[in-house]
Formats: C-alpha cells, structure tokens, sequence
C-alpha cells in the first residue's frame, strides 16, 4: 500500500482550511450516489441508494452480489474531490492494498480515517478472504456529520468521494457518493 498525498502539506492545507471548525455552522449532507459495475461477471450491485426517512435521518446502503469467491486479493482506489467548475481531485488520492490494511489498519492512519466511517456499518471489516456478498447497511448522514466534524475540517462546498474498487489489478467496480457541506 502506498499512500500518495505528502502528509506535511496536508496538514498545513488542513489547518489553513479549518472553517467548519465551528460544529453547528458545519452540516454534511448527502445528495447522491451512483454505483456502476465495470465487470458483471465478476461483480454487480444488488442495490446502491440514498434514503431520506426524514429531515434528520438519511442514511446510504449498498449490497454488491461477488459472483467469483473467494476474494483473495482486492484494491482500492480513493479519490476525494470538491467542485469548482466540475469535480477536481482534492486532498486526498490514494491507493491501498485491502487485504495488507485489513490485516492491520492501524498502520494505514489516513486510510483508517475513511475506513472507521463505515466499518461499523459494513460486513467488510474482517481480513480476506472475502467469500459472501458486501454490504453497507444504512450509513447514517450524522455518522459523516460527526467524523467530520470531530476530527478533520473542510471548507464548505460540494464534494465526491469516488472508490474504485480493484480484484487481481483489474477494476471491477465504482462507487461515486457525492455530498456537501455547509
Ligand atoms: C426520523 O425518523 C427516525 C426513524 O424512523 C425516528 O427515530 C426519528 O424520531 C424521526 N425524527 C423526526 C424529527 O421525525
Ligand atoms: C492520483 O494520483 C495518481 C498518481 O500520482 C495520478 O495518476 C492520478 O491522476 C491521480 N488522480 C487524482 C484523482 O488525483
Ligand atoms: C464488524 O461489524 C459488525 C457489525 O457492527 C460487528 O459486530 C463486528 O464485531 C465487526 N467486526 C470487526 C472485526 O470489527
């Protein structure tokens, strides 16, 4: 695994872009989701949506059907991006080794950070293999609001996290979830 932001210049950007550090001013919501299978044979979404049950619950849930287990060796690439006049990469652009930081996610600290938003809410958070089907069961909006809130700070705007998700080099699958902050 290898992470590919320069960790210094990071935390100077964070610190000088610290506006939401003000908790009540800063508010995450979501406003979409889209989940494409590049390869169907191998991989495909069972369903991917957001739902708004009310103002202050919404929650995300996706379930991707694996067709070929187990999964011994899997990838991921992450993106985070902000939009100015369409989406240009921000921050964050890394890519991890899925079994190398399952086996010890304390040693990925920046990887960690993303990862604890929904591991609690996924069947994903156990080493490899992987042999059942993948699911992120209601991933609240507030679980985001508080990670963000508590932790790192962002400037306002509309924001994308996009994954793309590799098995044996080759990509099977992308997650785009979009949000803003405000
Ligand atoms: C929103 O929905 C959740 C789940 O049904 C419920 O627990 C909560 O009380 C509702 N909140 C409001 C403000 O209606
Ligand atoms: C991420 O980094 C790689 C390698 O440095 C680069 O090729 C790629 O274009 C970058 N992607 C984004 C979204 O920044
Ligand atoms: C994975 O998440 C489930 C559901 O929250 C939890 O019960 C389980 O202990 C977690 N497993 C690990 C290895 O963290």
């Amino acid at each position: 695994m290898y992470v590919m932001s320069s960790t210094p210049n990071v935390l100077v950007y964070l610190l000088v872009m610290s506006y939401c550090v003000v908790k009540i001013a800063c508010r995450v919501e979501f406003t979409n989701i889209k989940c494409n299978s590049e390869d169907k044979e191998f991989s495909d979404f069972e369903y991917c949506y957001l739902k708004s049950v009310n103002r202050s619950y919404k929650y995300l849930s996706l379930k991707v059907n694996l067709f070929q287990v187990p999964v011994t060796k899997f990838s991921t690439k992450f993106g985070l991006y902000k939009r100015f006049s369409g989406y240009k990469p921000f921050l964050y652009n890394f890519t991890v080794n899925g079994c190398n930081f399952l086996k010890r996610p304390k040693s990925f600290p920046v990887v960690s950070y993303f990862y604890e938003i929904f591991k609690d809410y996924s069947n994903m958070n156990h080493s490899c293999p992987y042999d059942h089907d993948i699911i992120v069961d209601k991933l609240t909006i507030e679980r985001i609001n508080n990670r963000f809130s508590k932790t790192l700070t962002f400037p306002e705007g509309d924001y994308m996290f996009e994954f793309h998700f590799l098995a044996y080099g080759i990509n099977r699958a992308v997650v785009k979830v979009y949000f803003t902050l405000s």
